[in-house]
């Protein structure tokens, strides 16, 4: 399966068609150019086309209706700097859509309708210094959907549903200088500690980074990201106190005797009541003889006592 995976880009090599003066075909959808310029944007495209050009540097796919990119889609072009598939409500990527871009240096996913994408996804883009995910679905981020990508120089996260990003995320990307994080809905909890921290020391890096907002908790809306002190976050990262400790480890078996304790008294009492039922009834029954007198039945015969009825004492 792998084998024939790596096969294929060489028999479709082998087996294009050979013009002479213009070896590669042009997929009939797009216009190539000399430069190694193919224009396939806005042409109503379903899938990518196949497009058998090794020397196409620039592959633009806007503005078409691609929802999925399968794996492989662009192994065929081995040197491709940039890649826009912008504008094509594209809502999954397949993990291993990129591979054989050892070389992308751009990569714009702009204007589609991603919500989340597969660890490992942008691994093999070895070289990309320019990735746009802006205006899309994301609502966070976590490190392994992007990193690492050790030259990543631009990054795009403008106008999606963010509200928050780990720490881990920016750790991953060491060689950013610029990074849009407008147009989402940021919430100011313990989780965007870092995002903040790391905003106050990077605020030139981030345009317009004083405009960032927070949406929520109450006490910070419409603070200003860069403006949070590490002091807002100071309740995330009390450390605990011996007695705090001492709690939490009495806890578990502190609450296992109790239990014990109240198992024990609820079959003490269960018993308790048992006993004291038996006790009084044998006291019913002792009793029988007097009743007739109390209920003033003065002329009641000798044999009276078999009319009345046993009193009861099951309560
Ligand atoms: C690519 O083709 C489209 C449609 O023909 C055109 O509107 C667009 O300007 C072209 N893009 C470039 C960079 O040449």
């Amino acid at each position: 399966m792998t084998f024939s995976f790596f096969l294929l880009p060489l028999v479709l090599i082998l087996s294009a068609p050979s013009t002479p003066g213009s070896p590669w075909s042009c997929p009939s959808e797009c216009v190539c150019r000399q430069d190694g310029q193919v224009n396939c944007s806005g042409r109503e495209l379903h899938s990518v086309p196949r497009i058998l050009d090794p020397g196409a540097q620039v592959l633009l796919l806007g503005h078409n209706h691609m929802d999925f990119l399968p794996p492989g889609a662009f192994i065929l072009l081995p040197g491709l700097l940039s890649l826009d598939l912008q504008c094509n409500g594209l809502q999954r990527i397949h993990v291993h859509a990129f591979w054989g871009l050892g070389v992308l240096k751009s990569l714009d996913l702009s204007a589609n309708a991603l919500q989340a994408l597969e660890p490992g996804t942008f691994w093999p883009l070895r070289a990309l210094h320019t990735l746009s995910l802006a205006g899309n679905r994301l609502m966070c981020l976590e490190p392994a959907w992007l990193g690492p990508l050790l030259l990543l120089q631009n990054l795009s996260l403008q106008d999606n549903l963010l509200s928050s990003m780990g720490s881990g995320v920016l750790d991953r990307l060491p060689s950013l200088r610029v990074l849009n994080l407008h147009g989402n809905p940021w919430v100011c909890d313990c989780s965007i500690s870092s995002l903040c921290r790391w905003l106050r020391s990077h605020k030139h890096q981030v345009p317009g980074a004083e405009s960032l907002l927070c949406v929520s908790p109450d006490r910070l809306t419409l603070r200003p990201m860069a403006a949070i002190t590490e002091a807002s976050f100071h309740y995330c990262t009390q450390p605990l106190t011996p007695w705090d400790m001492v709690v939490i480890t009495m806890l578990g078996p502190l609450s296992f005797l109790a239990s014990l304790a109240g198992c024990f008294i609820f079959g003490s009492l269960v018993t308790a009541f048992q006993a004291q039922r038996k006790n009084r009834s044998v006291h019913c029954h002792r009793v029988k003889r007097p009743i007739p007198q109390t209920l003033g039945l003065a002329d009641a015969s000798e044999n009276s006592t078999t009319n009345f009825p046993t009193p009861s004492c099951s309560l």
